[in-house]
């Protein structure tokens, strides 16, 4: 039967209320226990900052979902969106467009010249699904080796990659065929709690054995690829030693391997170069990314690949593809985001600013008891909080996020300062166009707020 209000034209004024009201009525939240959310009634954005509907501002240390690199409203790329919304909104993924052509050109311009295919997804985690999809068919193997600490997607594929426990609740249904590893970890190395002091090189040298003792026991003839966030996010902004994936690279050459890089968080500025894996010299085979791609302007996943696998579907078909692979306006956006990341010089801000955030997490660790390591990368940064360093017990047990981390949190968005933790681990990921006194400002909330976890080390 019909619902009697189907033919109702509904108006776009509400209020404040009504706004939040409809929300939480009709929405199915992500991530969510449903009766637990609270979420943040967002009014608009600019640059570092957004603002709710009641008019409260925030300071963003995670641009929003770890995407916004070149910050919130940047009219350039809103003008150029808008500009293509009335010249063509959509076009079937198998038709030849202007924003498909110029992406394709702006992507080849910011890779390595071996990369120059492009599949473009709707997210990251069909990048990862379509990733697999690719190195399985063209090597016809079938395992794929990734991290315990990695996050690379929530669909059934990408959860499977997943090593952190997000995946546990849907096993074991999930798709078969990945092993997980150990990654190269050094605040908490499994094999370097007797000698911490280990060389950076012989440390490095240590994981790469253990990822080849691996492949040795899997059977090399059975693995299509190694798949790591190359500087891994979520899980605690870990960044391998200098030699690692250099050694990666030489295990999947030696062994017919196809390396992907997910560079989905990394990649886009956030470690001070166009793509993390450009601080080590490798070239992967294939690359996933997305967030930073579009800064968060519109949907869109992208994967890069080499010629040779491209070309291994010249004559079999490419079995996959969704209705709104490289919509028109999201690969706009893409195109728009790269060319005010040039124009702006973001890659460089990233690095040059990341001396500043280094220096800020360090002084947290002079100071406060409760930081037990801190690390960074360009704007990519973390501070590990412990109960005891001595011990380095985590101020959050494994796997969630306690009431003295939430109050944390708390105190911080109560200060107008957006920050994520995951455990005990508190993310620094703000956009890149943060200027230097505003990444003072958002430290100086983060210094009165550990005071709270301060209070729990036991002396
Ligand atoms: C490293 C990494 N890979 C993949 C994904 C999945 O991306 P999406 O949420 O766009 O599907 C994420 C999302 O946080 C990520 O951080």
């Amino acid at each position: 039967m019909r619902n009697p209000k189907a033919d109702e034209v509904i108006s776009d004024v509400l209020t404040d209320r009504e706004i939040y009201e409809l929300c939480v009525q009709t929405n199915f939240w992500t991530w969510s226990a449903q009766a637990k959310v609270e979420p943040i009634a967002v009014h608009n954005a600019k640059g570092v900052y957004f603002w709710d509907i009641y008019g409260k501002r925030y300071l963003d240390f995670n641009s929003m979902v770890m995407c916004v690199n070149i910050g919130h409203e940047d009219e350039r790329v809103i003008r150029t969106m808008v500009k293509q919304l009335y010249e063509l909104p959509f076009a079937g993924p198998r038709m030849a467009t202007k924003p498909r052509a110029l992406l394709g050109k702006a992507l080849k311009s910011i890779l390595p010249e071996q990369l120059d295919h492009f599949l473009y997804t709707l997210g990251g985690s069909d990048a990862n699904e379509n990733a697999i999809k690719l190195a399985r068919s063209h090597t016809g193997k079938f395992k794929i080796l990734a991290r315990y600490r990695s996050y690379h997607g929530a669909t059934y594929g990408a959860i499977a990659l997943t090593g952190d426990p997000r995946r546990l609740t849907w096993e074991p249904s999930v798709m078969m065929g990945v092993v997980h590893f150990l990654d190269p970890y050094r605040y908490r190395s499994t094999f370097h709690q007797h000698n911490p002091d280990i060389s950076e090189a012989d440390f490095a040298r240590d994981y790469v054995k253990h990822l080849e003792e691996i492949i040795m026991y899997e059977g090399p003839e059975t693995i299509a690829a190694i798949l790591i966030e190359t500087v891994t996010g979520t899980n605690g902004i870990i960044i391998p030693p200098d030699g690692y994936m250099q050694g990666v690279r030489e295990l999947c050459d030696r062994h017919k391997i196809v390396m992907i890089c997910d560079e989905v968080m990394s990649g886009f500025g956030r470690t001070g170069e166009w793509f993390a894996f450009d601080h080590w010299g490798v070239v992967p085979d294939i690359v996933t990314m997305a967030k930073g791609l579009t800064s968060g302007y519109a949907p869109l996943g992208a994967i890069a690949m080499r010629k040779e696998i491209a070309q291994a579907f010249n004559e079999k078909v490419y079995q996959g593809g969704l209705t709104y692979n490289g919509h028109a306006v999201s690969l706009t956006a893409a195109f728009s985001v790269i060319n005010v990341m040039k124009e702006d010089k973001l890659v460089d801000q990233a690095r040059e600013k990341g001396k500043l955030l280094a220096k800020l997490l360090q002084e947290m660790y002079e100071k406060h008891p409760c930081v037990g390591d801190v690390r960074s990368i360009g704007l990519f940064g973390v501070l590990e909080l412990v109960k005891n360093r001595e011990t380095k017990e985590p101020m959050s047990p494994f796997n969630v996020n306690n009431p003295i981390m939430l109050k944390l949190r708390q105190y911080c968005l109560d200060e107008g300062l957006y920050l994520v933790i995951h455990w005990h681990k508190i993310l620094i990921i703000p956009p890149l166009i943060i200027t230097e006194e505003q990444l003072q400002d958002g430290f100086r909330i983060i210094d009165k707020a550990l005071e709270i976890t301060d209070a729990q080390v036991e002396v």
